[in-house]
């Protein structure tokens, strides 16, 4: 045996023997949002009903056996609301309406119905912290200095040269602050200018948008992703924030300074209690937060005493390094700064970063997905990532995300994650029988779910397999996580509960890979292995991983 050989076998044989099950210890059965799956679509791109080329909620409620199928849980759409879209839905100009882009009211409400029918909850995407510049409110802010709703947004006077007054910058490249003739003030925006923020130390922008939610909640709608949470309260004092010395030429504008006086202010905290509080007036509803921050802040955002996010979204794989190490660190820091009780969650993709496949190379998805299926926490799987679909190229003329537009060139646009769904053969891959809204990948005649369906080693196939496994298994649903091996690419922990025990065994590069297991950990039989070809092989003593292979082994009972 060589060297790794034997470090990993020293560290199999610290296998599992104390099985902690706090999070079930209460005899109460965990909430859904904690042993479910959620699937996040992006109502655009997903299936186009009225043949505008745009997706709509019809298209989705005509998809929704395909999630059926794969077995999720949950749906969150991010924005369906009316909105100019300069930022696609994410300025919203009506928070209770529906964009006749995506459908009506009516529309809504038959999705949500024929959701739950099939036993899908929904979650809608909640942007408090900024609006549309045509929101009524903005309207009315924006009218006079004395208009009842002046202080429903943030106001401020020029500096003493005229200039801005404050350095903050907005995420989308330029100054934060937008001048206004008509009153002489500048109003704040963390995005673009026609997303003016509100000012959330105004208890009656809190009551207008608490009532929002009970809007949707009433409707039945299960709970909310709420659109960057750590966002909504800026310094009281409108202090200037540092400069990042950091910041290099090429990287986004916005990081040239440190955040420290717009974003993650401890008073944010107050306020996501605040609409945990409207959350909880309904029955299992959840509040899940957007939150690009590091491990050890990101945590603050489950509330003192649990109060805030139920789930605040762990972005920590979005940007890790594809690194046995590297993960397995993060995983461990992540799990150890847990506050009791919290419930974790993973994240591979979502609509603002580059697609998995793009990142970490194709030929990973397999094991990308056997991961994110497996560790502790409600996994979010991203439309198209069941398919294994990729960036898309965009062709400059047509570019659409508002980010590309206004920092062209550093590679930080958008649309290649938010391309059609690939469904099926032929044009536009059945999402559309009109010209798409952006195009449509190359390759989508061989990456589809209809192919995808009737190969059993497919990646479509890996993720139902996956899925039903995660369902069946209450070791991978509820169970502790317990890291054995994180060496060269190799990357192996155990799931258990109870008498219920799974190991995960990963291989995150292209040279075959073994380990010799021991002890509690040494026998078994592979329930899903990443190419189907070896459900079932017996694992006695040792577990050896092909290239890019993954497997998922069901343990023997400890002796
Ligand atoms: C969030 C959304 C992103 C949007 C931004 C402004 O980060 O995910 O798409 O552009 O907020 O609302």
């Amino acid at each position: 045996m060589d060297e790794e050989g034997a470090a990993m076998d020293a560290l199999a044989e610290r296998t599992t023997s104390d099985h902690t099950t706090t999070e079930i210890a209460s005899g109460r059965p965990a909430p859904w949002w904690q042993t479910g799956i959620l699937y996040q679509i992006y109502p655009r791109s997903f299936q186009d009903a009225n043949g505008d080329g745009i997706g709509d909620l019809a298209g989705i409620l005509r998809r929704l056996p395909h999630l059926v199928e794969l077995g999720v849980d949950a749906l969150w759409l991010s924005p369906i609301f009316p909105s100019p879209m300069a930022d696609f839905g994410y300025d919203i100009a009506d928070y209770t309406g529906i964009d006749p882009i995506f459908g009506t009211l009516d529309d809504f409400d038959a999705l949500l119905a024929a959701a739950h029918g099939h036993g899908l909850k929904v979650l809608l995407d909640l942007v408090p912290n900024h609006t549309s510049d045509h929101h009524p409110w903005f309207e009315e802010s924006r009218s006079s200095r004395d208009n009842p709703k002046r202080d429903w947004y943030i106001w401020r006077d020029p500096a003493p040269d005229g200039g801005p007054p404050t350095n903050w910058l907005s995420e989308f490249g330029g100054s934060a602050w937008e001048f206004d003739p008509a009153t002489g003030q500048y109003y704040y925006h963390a995005f673009l200018k026609a997303q003016p923020d509100l000012n959330w130390r105004n208890p009656k922008v809190r009551e207008a948008v608490h009532d929002v939610m009970r809007f949707w909640l009433k409707r039945g709608v299960d709970g909310f992703r709420v659109d960057v949470i750590w966002h909504l309260i800026k310094d009281e004092e409108f202090r200037d924030n540092p400069p990042n010395p950091d910041w290099r030429p090429g990287r986004p504008p916005v990081e040239s300074v440190v955040p420290l006086y717009t974003t993650d202010r401890p008073e944010v905290h107050d306020v996501i209690a605040g609409m945990r509080r409207v959350v909880e007036e309904f029955e299992e509803r959840v509040l899940i937060g957007e939150i690009y921050l590091p491990i050890e802040r990101l945590v603050a955002y489950y509330g003192t005493d649990l109060s805030g996010a139920h789930l605040p979204f762990n972005f920590a794989l979005l940007n890790a390094p594809w690194d046995a190490r590297r993960i397995a660190q993060l995983v461990e820091e992540y799990e150890a700064s847990l506050p009791s009780g919290g419930w974790p969650n993973w994240v591979l993709g979502n609509h603002d970063r580059p697609r998995v496949g793009s990142r970490i190379g194709r030929e990973q998805l397999r094991v990308a997905a056997m991961l994110l299926l497996t560790l502790r926490g409600t996994p979010t799987i991203y439309y198209g990532e069941e398919i294994g679909m990729v960036d898309v190229a965009i062709p400059p003329d047509r570019v659409r995300d508002p980010y590309e537009k206004n920092v062209p060139g550093i590679g930080v646009g958008r649309d290649g994650c938010r391309t059609p769904m690939q469904w099926e053969r032929g044009e536009s891959a059945g999402f559309t029988e009109a010209e798409p809204w952006l195009p449509t990948a190359a390759d989508s005649d061989v990456e589809n779910v209809e192919n995808q369906r009737d190969d059993a080693g497919s990646l479509f196939n890996l993720y139902r397999r996956l899925i039903a496994l995660r369902r069946r298994r209450p070791a991978l649903t509820r169970g502790s996580y317990e890291p054995i091996a994180a060496s060269g690419d190799l990357l192996v922990y155990v799931r258990s509960l109870d008498q219920d025990r799974i190991m995960v065994a990963l291989n995150l590069g292209a040279e075959p890979v073994s380990l010799t297991v021991r002890g509690a950990v040494s026998n078994g039989r592979i329930l899903v292995s990443s190419s189907a070809d070896r459900d079932g092989e017996e694992v006695v003593g040792e577990i050896y991983l092909r290239s890019h292979e993954g497997a998922v082994v069901g343990l023997d009972p400890a002796p």
